[in-house]
C-alpha cells in the first residue's frame, strides 16, 4: 500500500480495495471513498458526519482538540482583537484582508444596498405581531429571491457577489425591521453615514423624537460578537446552505435554508434557550441540582451552551467572550444577578467529573446571551443576531461551492431498515 492510499479488507470475502487519501493544508488526512460503492457495493455509514468531511474548503479551520480556530489562516484571536466586521466578512469572501481603499469600497458597496424594497414592508405586516423573529427573517430573506430572482445567474461570479454584497447588507436592516414590527414600531431606514454595527443598533432602538446615545461598548462588543459568528466551517447551517445551494437553488433562498437550521437548539438557537436556562434555574443555590438534572439521562435535560461537536477543549471563541461579558457588565453598570448563576454554572460545571470526562466546556453561546441581554436585545432576537453574522460565512462557502469545479448536487444514501418487499392488501381486506 503506497502513502497515498488506504487499504479496505472485507474479512469474510478477503476481497480489499485502496482508496486514495487527501491531505489538506493542514488538518487530518481524508480517505476519498467517492468510488467504494461503485467498486464493492457497500456504503458508508456515519450519521450526524463525525468522521466525515463533505467538501474541500479554505475558508475556516479549526482544530477541536487544541481549541484552535482561523479565518482563511487568521486565528481567531487576532482578527476579534484588531478588524471591523466588514474587514472580516471581506476576509471570508475574498481570501486575503482588505487593504485601505479595498475595505472603504467594501464598506460602499455594503452601504448602497442596505435599503429594502418597500414592498417587503407590507410583506412584513402579514405576520402576526407575537410571530417569532426568525421566522419573520427566513421568510424575509426568502422572499429576496422573489425581489431579484430574474437578476441571479449563478454562475455569473459578478452576479454572485452582487448576493453577497446585498445578503450582508440588506440582513440588519431585515433583522432590525422584524424586531420593530414585533413591538409595533415603524421601521428606521439605515443611515449609511454610520459603520455596520452602529447602524444596525440605530435602526434597532432610534425613535423619531429623540437622538439615540449609544455607550462606544455596546458597538464594540456587536462588532466583536459578529466576528466570532461570521463563520465555523461546515455546521449543520452552513452545510445547509451548501447542500441546498448545491441544487442549483438562489443564493436568498440557500441563505433562508441556513437561518431555518440555525434556530435549532442544538446550534444557533442556543443563545436563547440559555438564557431561559439562567431564568428557570433563578438563584446561584440552585445550580447543584441543575448540574444533577444534566446529568441525569432520564430527565431530558442538557446544560445549554455547553459542550461542542469539535471543541474537545474551551472554546476560543467563549474564551473571548468571556472578557468581553465582564466588560460590557461593568461599563454598563449591569448588575445581572443571571450573570452570577451564569458564573456558578462554569464554576460547578468545569469542575464536576461527568463534563470534565465528557469535555464539555462552555460553548459560545453561553456567554452572548449575557452579552445580548444587557445590550437590551430581547432573547427571542438572539438567533437573528447570529444569522447576520453567520450571513458572511454562508455566502462564502455558497460561493466556494459553485467556484469549484465538477461540484455536484449533495445527494446523502441511506441504510435502509423498513418492510421488504410486501403484497398490496386491498382496503376493504385489511
Ligand atoms: N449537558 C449535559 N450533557 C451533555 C451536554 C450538555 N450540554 N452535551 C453533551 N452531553 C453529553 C451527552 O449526553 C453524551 O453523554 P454520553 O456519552 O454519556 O452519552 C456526551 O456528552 C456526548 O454528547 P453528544 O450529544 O453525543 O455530542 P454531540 O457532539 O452530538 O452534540 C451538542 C454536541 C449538540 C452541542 C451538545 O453538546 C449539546 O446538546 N449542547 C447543548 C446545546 C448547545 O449549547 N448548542 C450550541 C452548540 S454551539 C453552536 O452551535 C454555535
Amino acid at each position: 500500500m503506497s502513502e497515498t492510499s488506504f487499504k479496505l479488507v472485507n474479512e469474510t470475502t478477503h476481497e480489499s480495495v485502496e482508496l486514495p487519501l487527501i491531505r489538506g493544508s493542514i488538518g487530518p488526512t481524508a480517505i476519498d471513498i467517492g468510488r467504494l460503492y461503485k467498486e464493492t457495493g457497500n456504503f458508508t455509514y456515519d450519521p450526524g458526519f463525525v468522521s466525515t468531511a463533505s467538501c474541500r474548503s479554505a475558508i475556516t479551520y479549526i482544530d477541536g482538540e487544541a481549541g484552535v480556530l482561523m479565518y482563511r489562516g487568521y486565528p481567531i484571536e487576532e482578527l476579534a482583537k484588531q478588524s471591523s466586521f466588514l474587514e472580516v466578512a471581506y476576509l471570508l469572501l475574498h481570501g486575503n484582508l482588505p487593504s485601505v481603499s479595498e475595505l472603504e469600497i467594501f464598506e460602499t458597496e455594503v452601504g448602497r444596498h442596505t435599503m429594502i424594497h418597500d414592498s417587503m414592508r407590507h410583506f412584513l405586516r402579514g405576520f402576526h405581531y407575537d410571530a417569532h423573529p426568525m421566522a419573520m427573517l427566513s421568510a424575509s430573506i426568502a422572499s429576496l429571491s422573489a425581489f431579484y430572482h430574474d437578476e441571479i445567474n449563478i454562475e455569473d461570479p459578478d452576479a454572485r457577489r452582487l448576493a453577497a454584497i446585498r445578503l450582508i447588507a440588506k440582513m440588519p436592516t431585515i433583522a432590525a425591521a422584524c424586531y420593530r414590527y414585533s413591538i409595533g414600531w415603524p421601521m428606521r431606514f439605515p443611515h449609511n453615514n454610520l459603520d455596520y454595527c452602529t447602524r444596525f443598533l440605530h435602526m434597532m432602538y432610534e425613535v423619531p423624537s429623540e437622538p439615540l446615545e449609544l455607550n462606544p461598548i455596546a458597538t464594540k462588543a456587536l462588532e466583536l460578537l459578529f466576528i466570532l459568528h461570521a463563520d465555523h466551517e461546515q455546521n449543520a447551517s452552513t452545510s445547509t446552505v451548501r447542500l441546498v445551494g448545491s441544487t442549483g437553488a438562489n443564493p436568498y433562498a440557500s441563505i433562508a435554508a441556513g437561518i431555518a437550521a440555525l434556530w435549532g437548539p442544538a446550534h444557533g438557537g442556543a443563545n436563547e434557550a440559555v438564557l431561559k436556562m439562567l431564568e428557570e434555574i433563578g438563584d446561584p443555590a440552585n445550580v447543584s441540582k441543575a448540574v444533577a438534572r444534566a446529568k441525569d439521562k432520564e430527565s431530558g435535560f442538557r446544560l445549554m451552551g455547553f459542550g461542542h461537536r469539535v471543541y474537545k477543549n474551551f472554546d476560543p471563541r467563549a474564551k473571548i467572550l468571556r472578557d468581553m461579558c465582564h466588560q460590557v457588565l461593568g461599563e454598563l453598570g449591569v448588575d445581572d444577578p443571571l450573570l452570577n448563576v451564569a458564573m456558578k454554572l462554569e464554576e460547578v460545571a468545569l469542575n464536576d467529573e461527568y463534563f470534565i470526562e465528557r469535555k464539555l466546556y462552555p460553548n459560545v453561546d453561553f456567554y452572548s446571551g449575557i452579552i445580548y441581554k444587557a445590550l437590551n436585545i430581547p432573547a427571542n432576537m438572539f438567533t437573528v443576531m447570529f444569522s447576520i453574522a453567520r450571513t458572511a460565512g454562508w455566502i462564502a462557502h455558497w460561493i466556494e461551492h459553485h467556484e469549484t469545479p465538477g461540484a455536484r448536487i449533495g445527494r446523502p444514501r441511506q441504510i435502509y431498515t423498513g418492510s421488504v418487499r410486501r403484497a398490496y392488501t386491498p382496503i376493504e381486506l385489511r
